[in-house]
């Protein structure tokens, strides 16, 4: 070969070794991120907190349900979304169903799937699909009717008066397997439609799941397991547990000598206690294979959403007996380790008191659905400032979307969303705080930072336009500064310690843009005072003035000084 040519040919050769060398760097390297479990949304414990994490930085879920019925026509949908965005929404819970995701046996139809996951991005979306498989309230609606129509194979329960109702046996196996595997299809069809851009960030595991109408199923299989032993797994859980369990189950257990092995009743006792245990861990046994087989494909974070107890219920079967209410949460977590949360639906007027009494250390706190509303606002700021949670979330938001779009829950998202980042600092550092009050409920102490502060309902110079109820979320930004957020509220500050007064440096109104603080009015005047009154202010530790939103919800950023 001639000189030049050779010389050319080395040139090519070195050329295409740098391009292909390059190639196999960048297959090597989107390899490693397709793999890097860290960029799957996911559940992360961080500082006093459990919060999601949606492409590794963590995510405040302002979310909103919707109907039952919208996300099974992409047409209905298509003109929900643009509003939902402007209603400052940054998530939407959408039913997928078994029954059009699986309308054949083993022939799979993703297209509504597909269609959410494109609109939804288009309106900078997330999606949070609600997987109505075997369970909807209970009920088997949303089964293929290749499974309604085959009892043999998949039983339904049956209950005291003899009858079968149209729900599910949870005790029979193929019906475990048959749900699971089309659960695990969609998984692995979400990994590969939208397993790089995350648009789907978490999956909920059927739907308020539960037997209705009767304490247990009665069918011939479910009388024989019910005489079996208590599995060794839940028995060894309760061991581990003992100091730690529901005070129900503990006092049941002890009620029946604390044993260690024997069936239901002989643990439990006789009754319809027993029942619901034995019902809660068979649901929570097959969702657990559902979810499992679903994380095999894919692993988004999972939760159950629970039907909570009402308070004209007399016991399971009046509400769906056997779901994850919080007096069986011990059950479940024995049962199911691969399920990530129990979340109740929480539209009863006692929120605080719900968050409470569902609110677990070792798993994350989030509510699927909730009230929207005035009521929806003050839960929402309840929710996160509270309780650590991970969301909010109203159900039926596009059921009157026009109105939805101006209401109140979209006026708290906007504030919501401009605190974020705020929020979730201080969720995981333990520097915020919430409190919600109503007529029996008018004021709260709490302490969070160097303060203690005295929350009560506003004292208004102007009565027009009272709500039913205040809220208040504060965060401790500093030795003597906070940013609280709510509306109808008003706070006195004391120090929580040493002799001397808190005053106020400054209460500015304003708000946040791209994570900067931007001031408005400097509240003074009128805007902060409460009493003229100044020796007896005094003599309480206080100056008649305090921080106050009376029209919100707003943000206020107070700073104080001592004398
Ligand atoms: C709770 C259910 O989980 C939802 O799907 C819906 O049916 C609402 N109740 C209706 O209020």
């Amino acid at each position: 070969m001639p000189c030049k040519l050779k010389f050319f040919f080395l040139i090519f050769l070195v050329g295409c070794v740098t391009i292909a060398s390059a190639r196999v760097e960048s297959l090597f390297s989107l390899n490693k991120l397709r793999q890097d479990s860290t960029l799957i949304p996911h559940l992360e414990k961080r500082g006093k907190a459990i919060q999601l994490m949606v492409d590794n930085k963590p995510y405040l879920v302002l979310g909103g349900e919707l109907h039952n019925s919208s996300s099974s026509s992409l047409e209905y949908m298509k003109p929900m979304w643009p509003k939902l965005a402007k209603a400052h929404l940054n998530t939407v819970l959408a039913p997928v169903s078994w029954e059009l995701t699986e309308p054949q046996k083993g022939k799979f139809d993703f297209h509504l799937v597909d269609g959410m996951i494109q609109q939804a991005r288009k309106n900078n979306l997330h999606l949070i699909l609600l997987w109505f498989g075997s369970w909807k309230n209970g009920q088997s609606h949303y089964a293929p009717i290749w499974v309604k129509k085959n009892e043999q194979q998949f039983p339904l329960v049956k209950i005291k008066n003899g009858k079968h109702l149209e729900i599910l046996s949870p005790l029979n196996e193929q019906t475990a397997q048959a749900d699971a595997a089309a659960f695990a299809q969609l998984m692995k069809h979400i990994k590969h439609v939208d397993g790089e851009k995350h648009t789907v960030i978490m999956m909920q595991v059927e739907n308020e799941v539960g037997i209705l109408a009767d304490s247990r199923d009665r069918s011939n299989i479910a009388d024989k397991t019910f005489a079996e032993d208590v599995p060794v797994q839940l028995v060894r859980y309760l061991q581990d547990n003992k100091n730690n369990l529901r005070k129900n189950i503990y006092q049941l257990w002890k009620n029946n000598g604390f044993k260690a092995s024997g069936n239901w009743t002989t643990i439990f006792g006789e009754g319809t206690a027993a029942d619901e245990l034995f019902m809660a861990w068979k649901y929570a046994h097959f969702i657990n294979e559902v979810a499992k087989a679903g994380k095999k494909e894919y692993p988004l974070p999972m939760y159950v959403n629970a039907w909570i107890v009402q308070p004209q219920d007399k016991g399971p079967g009046d509400y769906p007996g056997g779901g994850p209410q919080a007096h069986v949460h011990d059950i479940w977590k024995a049962a199911a380790p691969d399920i990530d949360m129990l979340s109740p639906d929480i539209y009863l007027p006692n929120f605080a008191e719900i968050c409470n009494e569902y609110k677990e250390n070792d798993k994350g706190f989030f509510t699927p659905e909730s009230r929207s509303g005035e009521d929806g606002a003050g839960n929402a700021f309840y929710a996160i400032g509270a309780c650590n949670s991970i969301d909010y979330s109203p159900f039926g938001v596009d059921g009157n979307i026009n109105e939805f779009e101006k209401g109140p829950i979209s006026k708290a998202y906007e504030v919501l969303s401009q605190l974020a980042p705020l929020i979730l600092k201080a969720q995981c550092e333990g520097t915020i705080a919430a409190v919600s009050l109503d007529k029996n409920n008018p004021r709260q102490k709490i302490h969070l930072g160097n303060y203690i502060l005295d929350v009560e309902r506003r004292h208004s110079w102007d009565t027009i336009g009272v709500a039913d109820k205040g809220y208040a979320l504060i965060i401790a930004t500093g030795p003597d500064e906070y940013f609280v957020a709510g509306n109808d509220f008003q706070i006195t500050f004391f120090p929580d310690s040493g002799s001397k007064t808190a005053g106020f440096d400054y209460v500015e109104e304003g708000f946040f843009e791209q994570g900067k603080w931007l001031a408005g009015r400097r509240l003074n005047g009128d805007e902060i005072s409460t009493s003229i009154r100044l020796a007896d202010m005094a003599a309480k530790g206080k100056t008649g003035t305090v921080a106050r939103v009376a029209k919100g919800p707003a943000i206020l950023k107070v700073k104080l000084y001592r004398f």
